[in-house]
């Protein structure tokens, strides 16, 4: 039928997908993530997205970051390498911060790319440099990096790449009104990660994720504590970093939008949907993956 491609992911799924440690892992094998997020307008984007790699098995997890902004960073996370750019009047990235970062972007396994870099015309032509140059081995295309990516996305080599926007940045990408997406949005969805040969993660309440070959995935974890700045920037984190662990793209975005919605339905224990912000997502992601284990 029609929907012979279309699969709920529920919590046994989550359990086999999760990346295996080995006894021997070092902290380089344990998963090598660079992150590219925050600006001096949005620090708190970066702290996020970073910290959540970490939380989630990153063994080597490094942050770039306006020198501007880098005492703020290391006084809300000890565990980050934290790689600036620019100098202290430096406030967000421009294409010229490209050579600096070029051997640490072929170093990661992959990129976090997006949450509060913000919009200048010069970030956007970062994110142009970055994706045209295919440096990375993978990338988490997210946030403000997404609203870069439309001006070339004829021309872009999505292969490697994990794409999660929410409704309001895919209706932008591919310039359909949202209610027309959500009207069709198995079909919408489904021909974009196909077309790009990418995953398409389309945020939402349930979220949906697209494959390549066609898959269509349906989470049925999360609640609308969600709803709130901050829990995407999470998320992105959260497929960096079991990416760096498993290199697989699909299993890596599944998993982590299962897990980052039950960590807010496990919450629910101690608090309401009123009360739960990013950083309790972050710091329970461990006692969840506790849970499916
Ligand atoms: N139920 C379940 N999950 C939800 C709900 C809900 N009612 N509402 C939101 N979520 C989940 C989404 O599925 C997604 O995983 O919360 C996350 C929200 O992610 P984003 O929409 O990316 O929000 P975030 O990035 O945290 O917010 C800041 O908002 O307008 C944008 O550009 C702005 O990047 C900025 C962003
Ligand atoms: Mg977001």
């Amino acid at each position: 039928s029609e929907f012979t491609n279309t699969f709920l992911f529920e919590p046994e799924d989550a359990y086999q997908f999760l990346p295996k440690r080995g006894k021997r892992i070092n902290k380089y094998s344990a998963g090598k993530v660079l992150t590219i997020a925050g600006s001096f307008q949005y620090p708190g984007a970066a702290v996020l997205t970073a910290g959540s790699t970490l939380h989630s098995g990153t063994g080597a997890s490094v942050l770039v970051i306006p020198q501007s902004v880098k005492k703020f960073i290391h006084k809300k996370i000890t565990e980050l390498v934290v790689q600036s750019y620019g100098n202290d009047d430096c406030k967000f990235l421009t294409p010229e911060d490209y050579k600096a970062l070029e051997s640490k972007i072929k170093w990661a396994d992959v990129i976090a790319l997006g949450p509060g870099i913000g919009r200048e015309e010069q970030t956007i032509e970062f994110v142009q440099k970055f994706i045209k140059k295919k440096d990375f081995k993978a990338a988490v295309i997210d946030a403000d990096a997404l609203f870069a990516l439309k001006d070339i996305l004829s021309k872009a080599d999505l292969r490697k790449s994990i794409l999660t926007p929410h409704l309001g940045e895919f209706s932008n990408l591919v310039n359909l009104p949202v209610e027309e997406i959500e009207k069709n949005i198995f079909e919408i969805g489904s021909e974009f990660a196909k077309q790009y040969k990418t995953i398409l993660v389309l945020k939402g309440a349930p979220t949906v994720t697209f494959t390549s070959i066609g898959e269509i995935i349906i989470n049925s974890s999360g609640n609308n504590g969600l709803a709130k700045f901050g829990s995407g920037d999470v998320l992105t984190g959260m497929i960096a970093g079991f990416y760096s662990q498993s290199k697989n793209l699909k299993e890596a975005a599944l998993l982590s939008v299962y897990i980052h919605g039950l960590t807010a339905d496990l919450l629910l224990g101690t608090k309401t949907e009123f009360g739960i912000v990013a950083t309790d997502l972050i710091k329970n992601i461990p006692s969840t993956i506790n849970f499916i284990k």
